[in-house]
């Protein structure tokens, strides 16, 4: 790991660059260092241990170095850190991990990230980059069509399914401020109506935030009870009633410990009821994917009555992190919640044109529509229906699995592409599951073989395992089984 000085030879004769600046020379032999360690990487992910449990104890010593004063070849530092956090690398995006709800990355769609890079687009106006700007609009639209959306609506990528609901929930909150007689964006909340937002208890973490960054308060929120994950349709008619002024309602399309869906048709539809107006957001992170499978579509039905809708492209897409997207009915609201007037920037958008900037919190941005883009192309619609038909199946073969299994409880059907369950104790009658129940999720996480998370559902500890990346395979679904046998049964060993 010790640097060796820099030789000419790393950098340009060319006077007019500083000594010590790479040349450009350094590119191919940078990047095919990065494409060695990259295919090498991905060809044996399945034979690696998923995780290793780096802890800040094994990995913070490993970069413990002051800033080198003296450079080293570009390829030569590609290939210093791949050595220096091995061990501190996550195989998320191999076959075998069923943690939180993680998708891989397709090869086309890896290879678009890369271009992505190379080419360095700044995707936040047109003017910035006409080429990025068009595939992010082709982009959204070829969504819009996957996942049978009015194809009226507009949207835009964002980092994550976080950054979508807060967009989304932006345009609701300047919505409902319009109705309230002021403009959030340009006068604030200060002293202006509360709006009040509502929503189950099986809300999203992510959604929360927004609305702490929004200013609208966490607190704010109006908690519905949820039943196994789906909101109580009578107390929500009350809680909407209750309010005498626009209000806003979040649903979950696939609630994360368990993929339970609110009825989003019977939301919208109290929604368009309720005189004073209600914004209706979805939150569809993964459960969108729900339109490509005939036999689960009917979950999202309703969901093109809604205001706006949060998900997310790494996971189910599976392309590479980070990016999510928004789609809206009406853009205005979006548009006058993130579009600003600066002299330099009006230049720089042009009249005619989409500025991506005007409709999210950034104002440069990454080119992730060409990962998006190259994904879509690859695939195509089939290749998508195909990637969750396969997760879809996958998940049900492990979730029969689970419910034969007698040392299993399933904690909740699977609705979609997640299986809730937890270990039982043989001969304890209930007695000391959760602590099995936890001791198995981290003996199958040590083990390597298989990944998945633990969380708690109706006031228990749970295991759960998401199934959409597009490699994992039957095998792969057999080898779970395998690594959750083996990790309860040890945990019921240990004394
Ligand atoms: C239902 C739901 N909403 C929002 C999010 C947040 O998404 P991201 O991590 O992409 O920001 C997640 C992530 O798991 C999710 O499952």
């Amino acid at each position: 790991m010790g640097q060796r000085s820099s030789t000419m030879s790393d950098f340009t004769a060319d006077a007019t660059v500083d000594a010590g600046w790479p040349s450009s020379a350094a590119w191919a032999e940078a990047l095919d260092a990065a494409r060695h360690i990259a295919i090498g990487y991905l060809i044996t992910l399945p034979e690696h241990p998923v995780s290793r449990h780096a802890s800040p104890a094994d990995m913070a010593p490993r970069f413990a170095d002051p800033l080198p004063a003296v450079g080293c070849a570009p390829e030569e530092a590609v290939g210093e850190w791949l050595r220096r956090a091995e061990p501190g690398i996550v195989r998320s995006s191999g076959p075998r991990y069923f943690g939180f709800v993680t998708g891989g990355s397709t090869p086309a769609a890896l290879a678009g990230d890369w271009l992505a890079s190379a080419l360095d687009q700044n995707a936040g106006s047109w003017l910035m980059s006409p080429a990025a700007a068009q595939t992010e609009l082709t982009v959204v639209r070829w969504l819009l069509e996957l996942f049978s959306l009015p194809a009226s609506w507009s949207g835009a990528l964002t980092s994550g399914a976080t950054m979508a609901n807060l967009c989304g929930l932006a345009a609701g909150r300047q919505w409902a401020a319009h109705r309230l007689g002021f403009d959030a964006a340009r006068d604030g909340l200060g002293g202006n109506p509360a709006i009040p937002v509502i929503a189950s208890a099986e809300i999203h973490q992510s959604a929360l935030k927004a609305l702490a960054i929004l200013g609208l308060g966490r607190d704010a929120l109006r908690i519905i009870p949820a039943h196994d994950g789906v909101i109580d349709l009578d107390a929500f008619d009350r809680a909407l009633l209750a309010c005498e002024g626009p209000a806003i309602v979040v649903a979950n399309a696939g609630e994360v410990n368990t993929g339970a869906f609110d009825p989003i048709r019977a939301m919208a539809d109290r929604c368009a009821a309720h005189a004073p107006g209600a914004w209706l957001h979805v939150d569809a992170a993964f459960g969108l994917y729900a339109a490509l499978s005939p036999r689960h579509a009917p979950l999202l039905d309703g969901i093109d009555l809604a205001d706006s809708v949060a998900s997310d492209a790494h996971k189910w897409l599976n392309v590479p992190y980070d990016c999510g997207i928004v789609f809206v009915r009406d853009r205005a609201p979006l548009r006058e919640s993130f579009a600003g007037t600066a002299a330099y920037l009006d230049a720089a958008a042009g009249s005619e044109t989409w500025n991506a900037f005007d409709y999210v919190p950034e104002m440069s941005r990454r080119f992730r529509a060409l990962a998006a883009w190259c994904a879509l192309r690859a695939a195509g619609r089939q290749g998508y229906e195909a990637i969750v038909a396969r997760s879809l199946a996958n998940a049900a073969q492990f979730a029969a699995w689970v419910d034969a299994d007698p040392g299993l409880e399933l904690m909740a059907p699977a609705h979609l592409n997640i299986v809730c369950f937890r270990a039982r104790h043989p001969s304890r009658a209930g007695r000391g599951d959760d602590a099995l129940t936890t001791a198995a999720v981290e003996a199958i996480q040590r083990g390597g073989v298989a990944y998945v998370t633990g969380t708690r559902w109706r006031g228990a500890a749970a295991i759960r395992a998401a199934f959409d990346n597009w490699s994992t395979t039957a095998a792969d679904v057999v080898a779970l089984q395998q690594a959750v046998s083996d990790a309860v049964a040890a945990a019921i060993a240990r004394p």
